[in-house]
């Protein structure tokens, strides 16, 4: 089975559009039921999306690492998971840098949502194209995972090579160049974390065009979606790609 997530980002601005947006994509995912498709809305929309979700996964796009007290605008995991939250990305490029947050805080996050039972999609990526991406993302995956071992849920964790440079860009990394890297990552969370059958994502513009053929490679077990995810008519076409390649 191929995953296809829709991480909505800071969008949209209202409920109303929200409930619209979530409905279209779990009518897709109903009729293309060997895609596993989740979406991520804003928090402040769970609630709303997950009455219009059954066969479409609940996300969120960021956790908090515990479950409640004295934290200031932070939403828990408790509240996630009450909310009907099973997905959880963490560790966003746009969260690293607009919000600083360290691979120590995102180290944080992710043990305490796989010991919570919350599947989690890690993201890791490099600033620039000329750049070798594993020599960043190797040590973001050390700090990023320090500390975790198989009695932590690992296989869990979902990660998703997302290079910065491509997302939100319409200029996508190249499928051979996403699949060397997908399998680079695997090698490593086999070696030191010892996943059996680890699971990697692809994300930076992926759309209805290009979609298939990152799908198509074996080592890319789906793709993590952000401005196409916001136009119903296009994500549809992208989950029914994803559907026929699962
Ligand atoms: P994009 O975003 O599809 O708009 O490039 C992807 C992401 O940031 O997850």
């Amino acid at each position: 089975m191929k995953t296809i997530i829709a991480n909505w980002k800071s969008n949209p601005n209202s409920v109303k559009d929200a409930v619209i947006l979530a409905k279209s994509t779990e009518k897709a995912a109903l009729k293309y039921p060997q895609a596993e498709v989740v979406v991520a809305p804003p928090f402040l929309y769970l609630t709303e999306a997950k009455k219009e979700l059954k066969y479409a996964k609940l996300g969120a796009q960021d956790s908090f690492w515990n479950e409640g007290g004295a934290y200031t605008g932070e939403v828990n995991l408790a509240q996630l998971k009450t909310a009907g939250v099973s997905f959880v990305i963490i560790g966003h490029s746009e969260r690293r840098r607009y919000l600083g947050e360290s691979d120590e805080v995102i180290n944080r996050k992710v043990s305490a949502s796989l010991r919570y039972g919350l599947q989690v999609v890690l993201c890791v990526g490099n600033q620039e194209r000329s750049e070798d991406p594993m020599r960043v993302i190797s040590s973001q995956l050390a700090q990023d995972l320090k500390g975790l071992a198989p009695g932590d849920k690992v296989e869990n964790l979902t990660v998703a090579y997302e290079p910065i440079w491509a997302i939100g860009t319409g200029d996508a990394e190249s499928p051979d160049g996403a699949a060397n890297v997908a399998a680079r990552i695997k090698e490593q969370l086999t070696r030191y974390w010892k996943i059996g059958s680890p699971r990697v994502l692809y994300g930076g513009s992926v759309d209805d065009k290009n979609i298939a053929k990152f799908l198509e490679k074996e080592e890319i077990d789906g793709v993590l979606v952000g401005g196409a995810s916001l136009k119903a008519a296009e994500f549809g076409r992208m989950i029914k790609e994803t559907n026929s390649k699962s």
